[in-house]
C-alpha cells in the first residue's frame, strides 16, 4: 500500500497497514513495528551524484525521510574508516577481513547516524521534549544533539551497569539523566509508557526514524567497498542495527547498485541472547530473557524491542545469530588493538568474538569479504581492558638499572606475542 502523493510513509511490517509520514506512532494498533517505505520512482535519486559528495550520513539525503533540509541536525557524522585488517585476517585463517569503525562517529558510536535523523524529524514534527532508554551510547548521542538542536533531553539508564564516559556524556551534553533502579528493559517500558502519553518524543530505535539514518551504514560499506561483503558480522542488543544495514543492502539491490546481498551474522553476549535462542530454535516469537547479564553493557537487554526485523534480517539473508561469552568478548578487544591497534568497547568487540567463532566452527570460507562492525570506542569504557589487562603492569622504581632489567629482561625479551586458539 501506498500514501497518494507521499514520496515516504510509515508501513507496519505485520499488517501492511500504512500511516502518513508526521503521525507521531512507534507501532501499529496490531503491535506491529514500523519500517519507512518510499516511491523510489519519484525520489530522483542519483546514486552517481550522491557518490561525488563527501562520505557522511548526509550525502544519502535523497533518502533520508525528511522534508526540510533548514531542519538538519548534524555534528558531521558517518565516514567511519573502513580498515582493511591483515593481520587479523591473517591470524584467522582468512584473506579479506573489514572492520568499520562506527567508534570515529562525533559521540562515539553508530547511533550518531540515527540521532542526526531523529532530531531534524523531531524539530520538524515541532517536537520539544525528546526522551530515550539507553544503555549508553544512545543517551549520549541524544544528549548531543538535542543540545545542539537546543530542545529538552531525558534519558533513562540503568543505575548500576552503565559505562562511566557515557554516563560522562549525557551529563555534559545536558540532559536530564534518571538512572533508573533496574535494567534497560524496565527503563524501555517506562519510557514507552510516557510517550504513550504523548509526554516525550521517543527516539529509541523503535522509532523507525532512528533506524532510516542507521542504514547509512550500509550504504557506507558498500560505496567503500566498490561492492556488497560476502558476510557482514554485527552485535545486537536492542537490534535496530541488524535490522537497519539490513534494509540498507536490499535497498542498494532494489536501486541496482549492487547484484549480491550480504549474509547478516548477529552476534549477542551469552548472558543476553534472547535473538540467538530464537535463531537456534526456530521459534517465531521472541521469548525474552529476565535479568540479562554480561560485562557488554550496551547489548545487556533481554528483551530486544526490533527482534522480528533482525530475526528476519538473519534468515532472510541466510546467515545466523551467534552467542558469544564474556571471556571470549574480552579475548577479542584485546585481539583486535593489538593486532590492528583498533580500540573498541566490549559490545562491539563481540562481532570480532563471533567471527572467531564462526571461523572455528568451519563456517566460513577463507575467500569471503567480511565486514565486522564494531559500534563503539573503547575509550568510553575504560574499565574492562583495565581489568583484563592490570596485570600486565611492572611496577618500578626510579631506578634505571632496574628499568633496565626490566625492559631487557627474560620474561620480556621477546616480541610481543598475540594469542589465538583456534
Ligand atoms: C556499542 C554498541 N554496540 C551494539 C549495540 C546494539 O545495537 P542495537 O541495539 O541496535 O542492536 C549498542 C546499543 O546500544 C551499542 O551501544
Ligand atoms: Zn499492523
Amino acid at each position: 500500500m501506498t500514501i497518494e502523493n507521499a514520496l515516504f510513509w510509515m508501513n507496519c511490517i505485520k499488517c501492511d497497514t500504512v500511516f502518513k509520514e508526521n503521525e507521531i506512532r512507534y507501532v501499529c494498533d496490531c503491535g506491529g513495528l514500523l519500517d519507512i517505505k518510499y516511491d523510489y520512482d519519484r525520489l530522483n535519486i542519483d546514486i552517481e551524484q550522491m557518490k561525488r559528495r563527501p562520505l557522511k550520513v548526509w550525502r544519502y539525503r535523497e533518502l533520508m525521510p525528511l522534508k526540510k533540509e533548514s531542519k538538519i541536525v548534524s555534528l558531521n557524522e558517518g565516514g567511519t574508516t573502513l580498515y582493511c585488517c591483515e593481520n587479523l585476517a591473517k591470524i584467522l585463517g582468512l584473506k579479506h577481513l573489514f572492520v568499520k569503525n562506527e567508534g570515529e562517529n562525533p559521540t562515539g558510536s553508530f547511533k550518531d547516524r540515527g540521532m542526526t535523523l531523529g532530531i531534524s524529524k523531531a524539530l520538524e514534527l515541532d517536537k520539544k521534549v525528546v526522551a530515550c532508554a539507553s544503555t549508553g551510547n544512545t543517551s549520549a548521542s541524544l544528549a548531543a544533539y538535542s543540545a545542539n538542536a537546543r530542545i529538552r533531553c531525558i534519558v533513562l539508564v540503568p543505575s548500576a551497569k552503565i559505562a562511566l564516559g557515557k554516563l560522562a556524556q549525557a551529563l555534559i551534553f545536558g540532559a536530564k539523566v534518571l538512572a533508573v533502579k533496574g535494567n534497560f528493559d524496565d527503563a524501555m517500558h517506562i519510557v514507552e509508557e510516557l510517550a504513550s502519553r504523548g509526554m516525550i518524543y521517543l527516539l529509541n530505535s523503535i522509532n523507525p526514524y532512528r533506524l532510516e539514518g542507521q542504514r547509512t551504514l550500509g550504504f557506507e560499506i558498500v560505496d567503500q567497498m566498490g561492492v556488497s561483503p560476502d558476510r557482514i558480522v554485527i552485535p545486537v542488543g536492542n537490534a535496530g542495527n541488524v535490522s537497519a544495514v539490513w534494509k540498507a543492502m536490499k535497498e542498494y539491490e532494489t536501486l541496482g547498485v549492487i547484484k549480491s546481498l550480504p549474509k547478516m551474522c548477529g552476534i549477542q553476549a551469552a548472558g543476553a541472547a534472547p535473538i540467538v535462542k530464537m535463531y537456534e530454535t526456530g521459534a517465531e516469537e521472541l521469548v525474552p530473557i529476565a535479568n540479562p547479564e554480561t560485562i557488554a553493557t550496551a547489548i545487556r537487554i533481554g528483551n530486544p524491542v526490533s527482534w522480528p526485523k533482525a530475526i528476519k534480517a538473519m534468515r532472510e539473508s541466510g546467515g545466523t545469530a551467534l552467542a558469544v561469552t564474556d571471556q571470549e568478548i574480552v579475548e577479542a578487544q584485546k585481539l583486535l588493538a593489538r593486532a590492528e591497534g583498533i580500540f573498541v568497547e566490549p559490545a562491539s568487540a563481540s562481532s570480532i568474538a563471533g567471527l572467531k567463532k564462526l571461523v572455528e566452527r568451519g563456517e566460513i570460507d577463507s575467500d569471503e569479504y567480511i565486514v565486522c562492525i564494531t559500534t563503539g570506542t573503547g575509550l568510553k569504557d575504560p574499565d574492562t581492558p583495565i581489568k583484563s589487562c592490570k596485570d600486565e603492569i611492572i611496577q618500578v622504581s626510579i631506578n634505571i638499572e632496574e628499568i633496565t632489567e626490566k625492559i631487557l629482561g627474560e620474561k620480556h625479551e621477546e616480541k610481543p606475542q598475540i594469542t589465538v586458539s583456534l
